[in-house]
């Protein structure tokens, strides 16, 4: 059983990977869901959380608010791709759970520091302010976390915002040098391996044959969300990102992967974001981070569906 905490901009393929990892209690033992800046602006991704416990019947899981902006920047945000809301496609209601007292970084320390070392994992799904906010304000969580699990970055696949930059990295670089050179137990998933993982009309259907609740927003989701990529790309399908993550989580069996030195660019204008993977060892930086570039991608969408399935 992994004990995980969600830092998330919802976003709908964040609520894929979330809504799997709660059809797997007997896996992951969700303790709590940290909305972050991303996507959209932090009202709607806390409220996107706050739905998909609902959706899910587990409103007994504490949804926080965390940084509602980049450490430095100017929050970019892709309301292109995720529509206004950032979960446009399903009509989910407006929740009736409400937000936890208090700021998700603070949830973020105390649970770690309140649980076991090495026992508490942050599966990272948007860009990485709160987790970098949280190891500046209490260091200790890096080495007593277990692992940060992060979707973000790209180096064969190169950038999704710009030339350069995973739209995660490039929101908030500055949080993701600070995450890199924390000395945490780091696996990235990058565009490298999300890109390999396509949501095809049949992996869709396989979603929209599931017959329950759950199945049927996350067809909605899909079906929303991978018009922009599609038009972008030309490809049978769009890359499913975040619920990459929870797949690792559950199977990393099923991913290919190696340790390595990724370090983030943050002072060009036109390359910042970029994680600069140093794949074929040609420098003697200090590897810290371990790179998935591929994985087997009917195997991750069969295991997301028949999770998704397990909701009602
Ligand atoms: O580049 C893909 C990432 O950016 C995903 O996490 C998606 O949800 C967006 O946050
Ligand atoms: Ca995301």
């Amino acid at each position: 059983m992994r004990k995980v905490i969600f830092d998330t901009d919802p976003g709908q393929d964040d609520a894929v990977a979330i809504l799997a990892a709660l059809g797997s209690p007997g896996e992951i033992d969700v303790l709590g869901i940290v909305a972050v800046a991303g996507n959209i602006p932090l009202h709607h991704t806390a409220n996107n959380a706050l739905r998909l416990v609902e959706l899910a019947d587990r409103d007994d899981i504490p949804v926080f608010a965390g940084a509602d902006r980049p450490f430095t920047r100017r929050l970019v945000t892709a309301e292109h791709v995720h529509g206004a809301t950032g979960l446009d496609g399903p009509d989910l209601p407006q929740p009736s759970a409400r937000l936890r007292e208090g700021h998700g970084v603070d949830f973020i320390i105390d649970t770690v520091r309140r649980n076991p070392e090495k026992s508490v994992t942050i599966a990272a799904l948007g860009p990485l302010t709160n987790v970098a906010l949280a190891i500046l304000k209490a260091p200790d969580i890096a080495e007593r976390l277990e692992a940060i699990v992060m979707m973000g970055g790209a180096y064969f696949e190169v950038g999704n915002i710009t030339p350069a930059a995973e739209f995660n990295i490039y929101v908030d670089p500055e949080a993701a040098a600070v995450v890199f050179a924390s000395g945490a137990d780091i696996t990235m998933l990058p565009l490298d391996v999300t890109h390999g993982m396509r949501a095809t009309p049949s992996r869709i259907d396989a979603f929209r044959r599931i017959g329950n609740k759950a199945g049927a927003a996350v067809t909605a989701m899909l079906t929303f969300s991978e018009t922009y990529d599609l038009q972008k790309f030309g490809w049978d399908g769009a890359p499913l990102h975040d619920p990459c993550v929870t797949a690792f989580l559950l199977r990393p069996d099923l991913f290919e992967s190696r340790h390595i030195n990724v370090e983030i660019e943050t002072a060009s204008a036109l390359t910042r974001g970029m994680t600069v993977a140093d794949y074929w060892g040609v420098t003697d930086r200090a590897k810290n981070a371990v790179f998935v570039r591929s994985g087997d991608a009917d195997a991750v969408f069969a295991l997301l569906a028949e999770r998704v399935a397990r909701l009602p």
